[in-house]
């Protein structure tokens, strides 16, 4: 029996969709922890195609039980456009999925506040999502958020709403910009909402420690990643939750003692999408390549992601955030044609050599990558099942990187689907998935 956090250690988008869809045919639920709809967790069963954004990816497996944890934000509009988008496809959502009563509310004037706020000329853009994702997590931190239950409540929710809008309004007013939005309109928008959600919410965190006693496998499935992360990212380009595996435990209201495991997910490269240092980007036509082989654009924004080479130090310092009991590489095909494959082993900064990461962004934009160059492999790993059947050199940049991280490599991706996958006999992975 294992309950398991699977998150990703980069910057986002390192292929969590596909391995929690492919793991939680072992799990009973799988539950989101934190962050909203600015997640896209792309699935492939057979042909088909899946974006996940705000609901779990294990909805995917009937019988499985999807929880969309308190340290989430819910636009309730989002959400009931991806159920519906799934039931189309045949899912029994209804059934399925739970939503967290202490959750928060995410409205339009949360997206309004985060346009007007990247669009500030005094400041640099961290090229968000543009889902409000971040204002909503500010007025949560205020205490002046509204909650799921609070939506729910229907004696209360206008007061509460009301003063939520009051003080956007003054904020608004004090900034001389117009505030022209229908309060009472979108008050009667969000009560109709709530009695369309109002079935499938619950108490999650009693529902989670109950499933738990009752002996029954939890999956924690995190969105974008570490260097992501409110604390231990690259702030201030970074999400507003805490997307690190502590985030796991305040956000679906679990005890730390009933983790078993937490597994990092990482591509055999890495991406970022947005504004922020990238200490490995490569600007030539190498990274072109990378974003064309693996087709690097945004799940949600359809943005072009930022490629470059795989981090040591990175990886090392996500690893230490989390603790992580295995490493799962992704998209190792994407590297196929490769000639050479550079992986950074250490930073320069100011001069000074080193594998710590630093805290200030000054010193994250100022890192000069210090490299060692590998072999590539030049053919085809798609639907290879056995690490044994891997190029040589493919197996070396594996070990490589096992060696210099410090942690197993746990399970290779070599594609999308379910079946383009290798989890290494007798690894740490192995048995905790059980
Ligand atoms: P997530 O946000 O971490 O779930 O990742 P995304 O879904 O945003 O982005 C990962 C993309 O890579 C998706 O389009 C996946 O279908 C795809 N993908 C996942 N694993 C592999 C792999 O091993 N090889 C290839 N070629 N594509 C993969
Ligand atoms: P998944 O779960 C990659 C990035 C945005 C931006 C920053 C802040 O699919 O891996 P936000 O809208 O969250 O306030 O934007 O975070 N970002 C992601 N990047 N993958 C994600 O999710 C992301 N979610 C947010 O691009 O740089
Ligand atoms: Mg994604």
């Amino acid at each position: 029996m294992s309950n398991l956090i699977v998150l990703g250690a980069q910057w986002g988008d390192e292929g969590k969709g596909k391995m929690v869809d492919l793991f939680s045919e072992k799990f009973d639920l799988v539950v989101r922890y934190q962050g909203g709809h600015n997640a896209g967790h792309t699935v492939y069963i057979g042909p088909v195609k899946y974006v996940l954004k705000l609901i779990p990816s294990g909805i995917l497996r009937p019988g499985v039980q999807a929880v969309i944890g308190n340290g989430v934000v819910i636009d309730p509009a989002a959400l009931l456009d991806e159920i519906a988008t799934l039931e189309k496809a045949g899912i029994e959502v209804a059934k399925q999925l739970v939503i967290s009563n202490r959750a928060h509310v995410i409205f339009p004037f949360h997206r309004i506040v985060e346009k007007m706020s990247e669009a500030r000329k005094d400041r640099t853009a961290i090229g968000t999502t543009s889902r409000g994702i971040g204002p909503c997590y500010e007025d949560k931190i205020a205490r002046r958020g509204v909650r799921i239950a609070d939506l729910l409540d229907t004696g209360n929710f206008r007061a509460l709403y009301e003063n939520l809008i009051d003080d956007k309004k003054t904020v608004a007013e004090a900034f001389g910009i117009p505030f022209d939005i229908d309060a009472a309109a979108l008050r009667t928008q969000y009560e109709e909402f709530a009695e369309r959600i109002r079935p499938m919410v619950a108490d999650s965190s009693t529902l989670l420690r109950d499933a738990m006693n009752g002996g029954k496998n939890v999956l924690f499935e995190g969105a974008q990643g570490t260097m992501l992360d409110i604390d231990h990212g690259t702030y201030p380009f970074v999400t507003s939750s805490s997307a690190s595996a502590g985030g796991a435990c305040t956000g679906a209201g679990v005890p730390p003692t009933r983790i078993n495991g937490v597994i990092g997910v990482s591509k055999a490269y890495i991406t970022r999408v947005g504004g922020g240092p990238f200490p490995t980007e490569d600007h030539t036509e190498v990274g072109e390549q990378i974003r064309k082989a693996g087709k690097e654009f945004g799940a949600v924004t359809g943005r072009p992601r930022r490629c470059g080479w795989f981090d040591v130090p990175l990886l090392r310092y996500t690893t230490a955030v989390n603790g992580f009991d295995s490493l799962i590489i992704t998209k190792l095909d994407v590297l196929d044609e490769l000639e050479r494959i550079p992986v950074c082993t250490a930073y320069k900064v100011n001069g000074r050599t080193t594998t710590d990461m630093p805290a200030t962004n000054r010193e994250l934009e100022s890192i000069e990558a210090v490299y060692e160059t590998l072999p590539g492999w030049k053919s085809s790993t798609r639907g290879l099942t056995s690490l044994d059947a891997l190029p040589e050199a493919a197996r070396r940049y594996l070990d490589f990187l096992q060696d210099k991280t410090g942690v197993e490599v746990g399970c290779v991706s070599l594609g999308p689907e379910r079946s383009e996958t290798i989890v290494v006999p007798g690894s740490r992975l192995e048995k905790l998935l059980g």
